[in-house]
């Protein structure tokens, strides 16, 4: 088997993950157009290119009859992805509840449903089946696919279950899981009442990796608080068997952002964006729209600084870019009507008749035209409140070699521990001093400003996608082979 330039590919790789790279959308009872799913998740696989790959996941929509579900299967492989179909029920238990109301916060310091979201929790048992339901159709359809020699790699919290069920069925299958969220400390974790049974299928798996180091002991601290089990310098050893832990932050694949800027469509767009903007500083802000993004504080501590600063009120636009996400969560929509709110009113209060200080658009870009508004930006703010990575962050780096703009990031993002030297680090609680470093970025010199971005770019440029998903590949083949030698002795 080759790749397009003729090499031949490393090794047959099944990425197993919830959200497939594309999303399905019918278009008639057998025809379906495909769209890219956005997501962190999806950004860094797709800069994963040296792996004989298949994708196993859901397509985002429910299809219940047979025809739709063979026509969108055949389109899917044209995409080498094969779908898991869940109806409508399971999506609903496992996906909005258990996964992104349960487990998705709970993961990002948010705790678990209180108030009205407690209701959820007196459906916790059924979800929590609907969970181990859903990893089990996974299961089925990686046991269909699976060829021997191949590695199996699970992705991220809906799948935790997924290394046991795999186990339990081919116990010399390779399997790999990894976590694209943070790993809270022990202390949350233990606040989960199926916290046991989720740590113990995850240790099924051969090789568990996480974006930092400090996840990685929050998870191995979480197996001795919870399960008793003793952590070692490699990992979790219960009984002889060792499931090895460890740290691989992700990177993007940044030379397509670099190539991207060379579009004469991009250039086109920023020459536009220029002229749309010009006397204004532009900052952007692009995330799904979360509660762990930290959307409203970032817009309050806008605010703070317009009130602050009236010399900088017509001078500068902030642009936030906020794709919906799970919208049939009720946490989500309240997070839409309250972001739409806080705009409104600050528009209404620093707007003129032919401008307004805050741009929010509910929707998602084309790739081009995010990566021109990346180019033309002169400070970008990540402020999530918890993020696994964020490669918002890693992308703005990427297109800004012209400009060289300023990036200010939350501590509370895994990127903080790659990109901090570069970036102005804010705690995104803190409305004041988010107003104050967005100051001190548009004053910034441009020495300053170059030596930040000059860090970063070298962060971005060298540690990427590719590289994060071999590094975790030959040690999850490195790990199997030990185990190997270390019970034929
Ligand atoms: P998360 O994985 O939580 O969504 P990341 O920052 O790691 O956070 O990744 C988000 C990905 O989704 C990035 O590749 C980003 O370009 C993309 N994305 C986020 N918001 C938008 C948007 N409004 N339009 C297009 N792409 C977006
Ligand atoms: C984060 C998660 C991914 C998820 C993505 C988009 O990046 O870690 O697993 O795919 O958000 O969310 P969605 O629910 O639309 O798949």
């Amino acid at each position: 088997c080759e790749r397009q330039d003729g090499r031949p590919f490393r090794q047959r790789l099944l990425v197993v993950a919830n959200r497939l790279p594309v999303s399905a959308v019918r278009r008639g009872e057998d025809s379906w157009s495909l769209e890219i799913s956005a997501g962190g998740l999806v950004t860094a696989l797709l800069g994963v290119k040296e792996f004989e790959t298949r994708w196993i996941g859901w397509a985002g929509v429910n299809v219940p009859d047979e025809i739709g579900q063979k026509a969108l299967t055949k389109a899917l492989a044209e995409k080498w992805c094969i779908p898991v179909f869940l109806d409508e029920e399971i999506v609903h238990q496992y996906y909005n509840g258990y996964c992104n109301n349960i487990l998705w916060p709970l993961f990002h310091y948010l705790g678990l449903p209180q108030e009205d979201r407690l209701a959820t929790t007196r459906s916790f048992q059924s979800q929590f089946a609907a969970y181990k339901k859903a990893n089990q159709m996974f299961a089925d359809v990686v046991n269909m696919h699976y060829e021997e020699g191949d590695v199996v790699w699970c992705h991220d919290y809906h799948l935790m279950y997924l290394p046991e069920c795999l186990k339990n069925h081919n116990n010399n299958m390779k399997v790999g899981w990894f976590l694209h969220t943070p790993f809270p400390s022990s202390e949350i974790h233990r606040t989960l009442p199926s916290r046991s049974e989720l740590l113990r299928s995850v240790l099924a798996a051969d090789l568990v990796g996480f974006h930092t180091y400090d996840y990685a002991r929050h998870f191995v601290s979480a197996c001795t608080r919870i399960l008793g089990i003793e952590g070692t310098p490699e990992g979790v050893e219960d009984q002889g068997r060792l499931t090895r832990v460890a740290a691989f932050p992700i990177g993007i694949d940044s030379l397509r952002f670099q190539n991207a800027l060379l579009v004469p469509q991009v250039q086109e767009h920023i020459k536009e964006l220029k002229e749309r903007f010009s006397g204004r500083k532009v900052m952007l802000g692009v995330d799904r729209l979360d509660m762990i993004k930290g959307i409203p504080q970032k817009i309050l501590a806008f605010e703070k600084f317009l009130e602050e600063n009236p010399n900088w009120r017509d001078k500068v636009v902030l642009l936030q870019i906020a794709v919906p996400t799970r919208t049939d969560v009720p946490e989500y929509q309240k997070l839409t009507s309250q972001v739409h709110e806080i705009v409104g009113r600050i528009n209404g209060r620093f707007g003129s008749l032919t401008a307004v200080p805050i741009h929010h658009l509910d929707r998602s870009l084309d790739f081009l035209a995010l990566c021109a508004l990346y180019a033309v930006t002169d400070v970008a703010l990540v402020t999530s409140l918890r993020d696994g990575m964020n490669l918002v962050s890693y992308e703005f780096v990427a297109c800004q070699e012209a400009k060289k703009g300023v990036l200010i990031l939350s501590e509370f993002a895994g990127a903080a521990q790659s990109l901090g030297a570069g970036a102005i680090l804010v705690n995104p609680w803190n409305i004041t001093e988010v107003a104050n470093s967005i100051a001190l970025a548009l004053n910034m010199s441009a020495e300053e400003r170059e030596k930040r971005h000059q860090h970063n770019f070298h962060h971005v440029t060298k540690h990427t996608a590719q590289e994060w998903a071999e590094m975790f590949v030959s040690e999850l083949n490195d790990t199997v082979v030990e185990a190997q030698l270390r019970t034929s002795k």
